[in-house]
């Protein structure tokens, strides 16, 4: 015994395959376990996958890079949820693709901004933070009130989540281009936002 350990010890070549196979084993053993927790994770009652104009909404947020300055995960801890509401949980998230936690918080967390303020406050908030918030430093988003969503790309993108697993109905997408109609890209991002959180439980 004690020579077969001997002969690893001084086979470089040896001894770096059996490393590489020891690391191999641990990796899988910590990975594999977590790809299908992932799956095993269920929604909370009511989370749905987002509705077309949320959905075009989402993918604003993300363009816009408003993850830059906020984040959408409440950590569990007492000064958060008293700020927040309830601390944020996985099954909250689950139709989210990319997910949007982060951690960087130049303003504040948005897991729960869904109904705290009217669409009216969103629209000139978006368009001249300053308007409403005097000391803000967030940019102004102009732009998004002159573009139109293309419903058509919503639509596809509805498909293309199905495929992934989104329980989409066919209704859904075929009534994707008529939901979108003729809102614009502010409409979208206001009703993301005010749809986030709202099926997170109530207190803290
Ligand atoms: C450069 C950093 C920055 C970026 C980028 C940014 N924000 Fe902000 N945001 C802030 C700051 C700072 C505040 C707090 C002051 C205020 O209310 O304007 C804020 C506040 C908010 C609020 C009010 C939150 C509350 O609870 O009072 C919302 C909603 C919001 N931002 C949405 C967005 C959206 C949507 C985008 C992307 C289109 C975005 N922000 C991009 C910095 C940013």
């Amino acid at each position: 015994m004690s020579h077969s350990h001997e002969k690893i010890e001084k086979n470089v070549g040896l001894m770096a395959v059996l490393i590489a196979v020891a690391v191999s084993f641990g990796g899988l053993a910590q990975i594999v376990p977590l790809m299908f927790q992932a799956e095993a994770i269920q929604p909370l009652p009511g989370v749905k996958p987002y509705p077309a104009l949320q959905l075009a909404g989402r993918d604003i947020y993300v363009r816009e890079g408003c993850y830059n300055c906020h984040s959408q995960m409440i950590r569990t801890l007492r000064f958060e949820t008293e700020r927040y509401g309830h601390y944020s949980l996985a099954g909250e998230s689950v139709y989210d693709r990319p997910f949007q936690w982060g951690s960087k918080r130049t303003g504040p967390d948005l897991a729960r901004v869904g109904g705290r303020y009217s669409d009216d406050w969103h629209r000139v908030h978006l368009i001249d933070p300053r308007a409403v918030v005097p000391e803000s430093n967030m940019p102004k988003f102009p732009w998004l009130a002159d573009a139109r969503v293309d419903g058509e790309l919503v639509r596809n993108k509805m498909i293309a989540l199905r495929r992934l697993g989104d329980p989409y109905t066919q209704a859904d997408i075929d009534g994707a281009p008529e939901a979108i109609g003729e809102h614009t890209e502010l409409d979208a991002l206001v009703a993301y936002l005010q749809a986030l959180g709202r099926h997170a439980p109530r207190g803290n």
